[in-house]
């Protein structure tokens, strides 16, 4: 470490991962009602999203450990780039558009000892986005994380990556997502909104679809390979290939709609609405989408992720929620809510690992969800769940 970085007396050095991270003291920087708001300090560092840099490692350390290239093209203090360096070994380079963020990215990658691997940008993300094309160097990591939706950011993010890269994206942009700001949900991502009672995973498959198409339209194939729901905040890890007709494959395959009944919580997909004759139905059936029908992420990579955290000292905190995301990367249907199924067919409720017992017993696929502690990720037909609802 560099100990010649002068740090003022509003600030101090906190340590995340392996790295040491000049931030200005959240303890100054308190709102008036005494609560900590990274938002209200000079330049942002969340520790909240401690879990989803720590992700951003393991997932780096498999896929490129000791080389390639990283973009962060919104920085902040750094933490996250330099994270990427001191413990995957990638070079690359930290942006951010605001002066005093540069600033501390700059004394961050000094105080790692990184400035013969990293560079500190200060630029709009777009623009070095952009430009960087033109460099003709391929990029083998792109991490975009601002505040809010990720779409102004996505055209210009998949132009510099290599034929085959990776590409990591936060959205914290929930409210719309989840259908709570409908007419956001519209105009932001094209998706006409009814509030359903799995609108986490709703959310999470709106986004992975426009990002998808986005990508698509620049002849860039976007494979989710991981993806989550946390707190406030979605985080989705693409595998990209350049190849316009992979591109139109995966949209082709991946491309559809949720039909959804609120009166008897039925649910599932459909490449397009003209496959739903609504008589057939005798319900008031939502369609929902266009969004992503496809898997959510790889079992095989949460395991290998999990066994990489087990090992190590730092990034134990991952590991419950990386268990759970195995029944929703292996289970497409959108979970259900186990307590509103029991309560519509006015059923005690067993336990919830009873329930799914009794599923697997049936022969079905049944895990619990990590989008919501009440939600059950099953491929049983909905006629199949409802006898085993029943027979409690
Ligand atoms: C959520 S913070 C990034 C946090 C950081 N990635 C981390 O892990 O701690 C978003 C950052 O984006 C920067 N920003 C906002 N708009 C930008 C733009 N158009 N171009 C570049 N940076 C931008 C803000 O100054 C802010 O520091």
């Amino acid at each position: 470490m560099n100990s010649r970085i002068r740090v003022y007396p509003w600030e101090k050095i906190i340590v995340e991962g392996r790295a040491r991270i000049i931030i200005p003291d959240p303890e100054k920087y308190r709102r008036p009602d005494g609560r900590f708001e990274p938002a209200w300090a000079p330049v942002f560092y969340n520790p909240l999203m401690k879990l989803n840099r720590d992700i951003t490692v393991l997932i780096l350390k498999h896929y490129y450990n000791g080389r390639g290239f990283f973009i962060e093209a919104l920085g902040g203090t750094g933490v996250r780039g330099v994270r990427i360096a001191v413990e995957t070994g990638m070079d690359g380079l930290i942006n951010d558009v605001d002066p005093i963020a540069y600033y501390y990215i700059t004394r961050n990658i000094e105080l790692n000892d990184l400035s013969n691997r990293v560079m500190a940008y200060n630029n709009e993300a777009n623009t070095l986005l952009n430009n960087y094309t033109f460099t003709g160097i391929f990029v083998d990591y792109i991490d975009i994380d601002p505040y809010g939706s990720p779409i102004p950011y996505i055209d210009s993010a998949v132009k510099p990556l290599s034929r085959n890269a990776l590409l990591g994206v936060t959205a914290t942009d929930t409210g719309p997502l989840t259908c709570s700001h409908k007419s956001k949900t519209l105009r932001r991502y094209g998706v006409r909104c009814y509030k359903t009672d799995f609108s986490k995973e709703l959310g999470l498959r709106i986004l992975i679809y426009n990002l998808v198409f986005r990508a698509a339209g620049q002849d860039v194939a976007l494979y989710p390979v991981f993806s989550y729901s946390h707190k406030y905040y979605y985080r989705v890890f693409f595998k990209t290939v350049r190849r316009g007709m992979d591109a139109y494959r995966i949209i082709d395959e991946c491309r559809g709609y949720i039909w959804y009944c609120p009166e008897d919580l039925s649910r599932g997909f459909i490449k397009d609405p003209s496959e739903l004759d609504p008589k057939n139905t005798g319900c008031r059936i939502a369609v929902l989408g266009p969004l992503w029908i496809c898997s959510l992420g790889s079992t095989g990579l949460a395991e290998k992720l999990i066994d990489e955290a087990r090992g190590s000292d730092i990034y134990g905190e991952s590991i419950p929620l990386l268990k759970l995301l195995r029944g929703d990367y292996l289970v497409d249907t959108p979970y259900y809510r186990y307590d509103k199924l029991f309560g519509l067919y006015k059923k005690y409720m067993p336990p919830i690992n009873k329930f799914i017992e009794r599923l697997r017993e049936e022969g079905f696929k049944a895990y619990r969800s990590h989008f919501d502690p009440r939600g059950i990720k099953t491929d049983a037909p909905y006629g199949e769940l409802v006898k085993i609802v029943t027979s409690f």
